[in-house]
């Protein structure tokens, strides 16, 4: 009797054993893709960062989530590397200048004056040495998936600058990178790095005299209504790496990783498009407001710039190779 009872039970609790583990297969939990950045919704960034949520959402219906971490709301850049790392997020897309530390080649995008426009950067970035570069990070872990632009920087400050001389002694908020530390200090700022983040504040505060950015991240942040002078020198490129961590990557099924390029080369053709486009309207948007004072040099006054910055190169080209730094300035090389 007694061994029956034992018989049935041990019989009903497989059953419902059995029924749990069957249906949580049927259920497995979505991927998760945590996408962390630090500049606002209505940038090229922030419209791509949704784009690509909705289109991996339609195409992997249930089985892939994307949440957005918008405008360092979790992480500043820094911060959100060093969370790939860590897996507490999926993708981030930084600018070049805070991945520079785990490759110094990358410093090739900061160098002033090397891209004279947008053009030349895509040209550079869809040659051979350029897509190689995506994959200069995966020894420390993470993973290039594509390049986003922004645009060229405008510099901004509390008084006009219009040769290099101006910015002498004015305190400058730089990205993290050694060569706008180098290139501020040479010209007599003194150059001060932090997040994008602290950038309201510190105009506000006045930590810094001035600062460098797009149309877009200035419009979008309001950075124009903290200083009303920029200057327009097209010295350097503003534009990102989305990048994911190599283990998160390779625990993917291949399909996936298929079809989650693919939605990113889409969601690039956009990103680009919306750089250029917004870039003019901010601009405008920034010249409605009556204080500002937006001052377009004359060839012969970017060449002042050129001649106090363009040997700089010679610092840093041991650290980007001269293969790369020839192909960045030739732009020739053979797709
Ligand atoms: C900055 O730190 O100024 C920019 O890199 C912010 C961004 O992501 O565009």
């Amino acid at each position: 009797m007694m061994k029956e009872f034992y018989v049935k039970a041990i019989f009903l609790f497989s059953i419902v054993l059995l029924s749990v583990i069957f249906t949580s297969t049927l259920k497995a939990e979505p991927i998760v893709i945590r996408f962390s950045h630090v500049v606002s919704e209505d940038t090229p960034k922030g419209i791509g960062a949704k784009i690509f949520k909705k289109l991996v959402e339609e195409r992997f219906p249930g089985k892939v989530s994307v949440i957005i971490y918008p405008k360092s709301e979790k992480f500043t850049d820094s911060q959100a590397l060093l969370s790939l790392l860590f897996g507490d997020i999926e993708m981030a897309a930084p600018s070049f200048t805070k991945l520079c530390k785990f490759n110094k080649s990358l410093r090739i995008f900061d160098f002033p004056f090397l891209f004279e426009n947008v053009e030349e950067v895509h040209r550079f970035q869809n040659s051979p040495t350029g897509q190689r570069l995506l994959s200069s990070i995966e020894n420390c872990g993470l993973k290039g998936l594509a390049y986003w632009d922004n645009g060229m920087r405008i510099i901004s400050a509390n008084k006009e600058i219009v040769t290099p001389d101006d910015l002498n002694g004015l305190t400058f908020r730089i990205e993290p990178s050694q060569v706008f530390y180098y290139q501020y200090s040479k010209l007599g700022a003194v150059p001060i790095s932090m997040p994008f983040k602290r950038i309201p504040d510190a105009l506000q505060t006045g930590i810094v005299d001035g600062h460098e950015n797009t149309w877009s991240n200035i419009r979008a942040s309001n950075l124009h209504l903290l200083r009303p002078n920029f200057t327009e020198i097209a010295h350097s490129y503003l534009g990102y790496m989305v990048v994911t961590s190599v283990t998160f990557w390779e625990k993917l099924p291949a399909e996936m990783q298929t079809e989650i390029s693919k939605i990113l080369a889409e969601v690039t053709i956009e990103v680009n498009r919306l750089a250029s486009e917004k870039n003019k309207v901010d601009r405008q948007v920034v010249m409605n407001n009556p204080k500002a004072n937006i001052v377009s040099l004359t060839e012969s006054e970017k060449q002042v710039w050129k001649d106090s910055l363009i040997s700089m190169w010679d610092e840093f080209k041991s650290d980007v190779g001269n293969d790369i730094l020839q192909t960045a300035q030739s732009g020739k090389e053979v797709l």
